[in-house]
């Protein structure tokens, strides 16, 4: 078996969902590849080493640049906030590392393009972890679609709702806050969730022509963690858009920190000619299908409990009926890039897939600002 050293950056919720990954991946699926943790790094050097300690892996760095610099690394991981992403890219893609990066891609992009160039010239393979592709029952639904289960496509719904942002006591920014920050995170809710769900869109239903959304900020001030003032809050903290997609299917997405009672649910609905898809996160391993070719007197929906071993990646689990949970999409999203590796074909998002979700929400925020609708910029 072939060894592949990841470098790791960043040890926050992302590190642990990825490490996990690494960990598990060989114990389930026949790989010719086998991730060896070989780095962790974080800036603060008694964290990071706690962490190393915890998951497994042989040493650490303080500073990604050496990370970058060291001869024993073959992969960086980005698991840092948004503003880190482009610069940590660059220079490892400069450096010849393969680069697994967290979504959003970018701040924007202009940046995101910048890395697609980065990566694309240096020949690097490249993967951007939008894992809910990876959910059994999305990738389910997936191949549906293909298999044209579902015919043409009328209309694609999305909401990706939570709601811990609503106390105006919540400061702003730092290491537990950046993403309330603008300057870290380069938007609120529409980079950080409905990202994953243009994502999934894109994958599902082809590309975005143009968007109309408006954005909100609730709470106007907050107190910044770093400099201890009251500033002006920059991100949104609810975003509705309407739009149409390439294949004239009509787009409604909706994402807020605002929806009391919510913590982080994750729904669409696809409605096609001949049959209707629903997921939810909440009940990740079900595909809700309605068949209207059914009989009459059966139709109705059906709840399919993703779990058989013809079921998407299930083979590689427990026994038929046996369910499995979040942290397996991280789990599925490194073996497929160990097989992209091994087979030449590389896995997805790359970052140039990653970049048409990151037009799409550019888009958006324009739309907000403007009060038109905008097209999306062709990548
Ligand atoms: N795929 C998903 O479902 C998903 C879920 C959550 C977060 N994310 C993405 O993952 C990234 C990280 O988010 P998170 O929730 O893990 O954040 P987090 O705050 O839990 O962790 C971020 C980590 O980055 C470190 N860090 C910050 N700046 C750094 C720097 N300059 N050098 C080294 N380390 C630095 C922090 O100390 C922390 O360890 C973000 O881009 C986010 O959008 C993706």
């Amino acid at each position: 078996m072939k060894q592949l050293n990841i470098g790791l950056i960043g040890y926050g919720f992302m590190g642990r969902a990825h490490s996990n990954g690494y960990r598990r991946v060989n114990n389930f699926f026949d790989l010719q590849y086998q991730p060896v943790l070989k780095a962790a790094c974080g800036r603060n050097a008694e964290q990071v080493k706690a962490f190393a300690s915890k998951w497994g892996y042989e040493s650490t760095e303080t500073d990604w640049r050496k990370l970058i610099e060291r001869k024993d690394i073959d992969a960086i991981d980005i698991c840092t906030p948004n503003n880190t992403h482009k610069e940590i890219a660059l220079a490892a893609a400069k450096a010849g590392k393969m680069i697994l990066c967290e979504k959003p891609l970018s701040m924007n992009t202009a940046e995101g393009a910048e890395m697609v160039k980065a990566v694309e010239q240096a020949k690097v393979p490249n993967m951007v972890w939008y894992n809910y592709r990876r959910v059994p029952a999305v990738t389910l639904a997936k191949k549906l679609i293909e298999e044209g289960k579902l015919g043409r496509i009328f209309h694609y719904r999305a909401k990706f709702l939570q709601d811990w942002t609503i106390s105006p006591d919540l400061p702003q920014g730092g290491t537990a806050l950046w993403r309330l920050d603008v300057a870290a995170a380069g938007s609120g809710v529409t980079g950080d969730l409905l990202a994953h769900c243009i994502d999934t869109a894109i994958w599902l239903n082809g590309d975005f022509a143009d968007v109309s959304a408006i954005t909100e900020t609730f709470i106007k001030e907050r107190k910044h963690n770093l400099t201890g003032k009251v500033e002006k809050v920059g991100i949104d903290d609810a975003c509705s858009f309407i739009g149409h997609f390439e294949n004239g299917s009509l787009a409604n997405f909706e994402s807020t920190r605002y929806a009391r009672g919510h913590k982080a649910l994750y729904t669409f609905e696809i409605n096609g000619e001949h049959a209707s898809i629903a997921w939810d996160l909440h009940d990740l391993h079900r595909l809700q299908y309605f068949e209207h070719r059914d009989e009459g007197q059966l139709r109705g929906w059906r709840s399919i409990h993703v779990s058989d071993g013809d079921h998407p990646y299930m083979k590689h689990w427990w026994v038929p009926g046996l369910q499995i949970g979040y942290e397996h999409s991280f789990v599925h999203q490194v073996a497929d890039f160990l097989e992209g590796l091994a087979t030449g074909k590389p896995a997805h998002p790359t970052f140039r897939d990653a970049l048409h979700t990151q037009a799409v929400c550019d888009a958006v925020l324009k739309s907000a600002q403007t009060g038109c609708g905008e097209k999306v910029q062709k990548v």
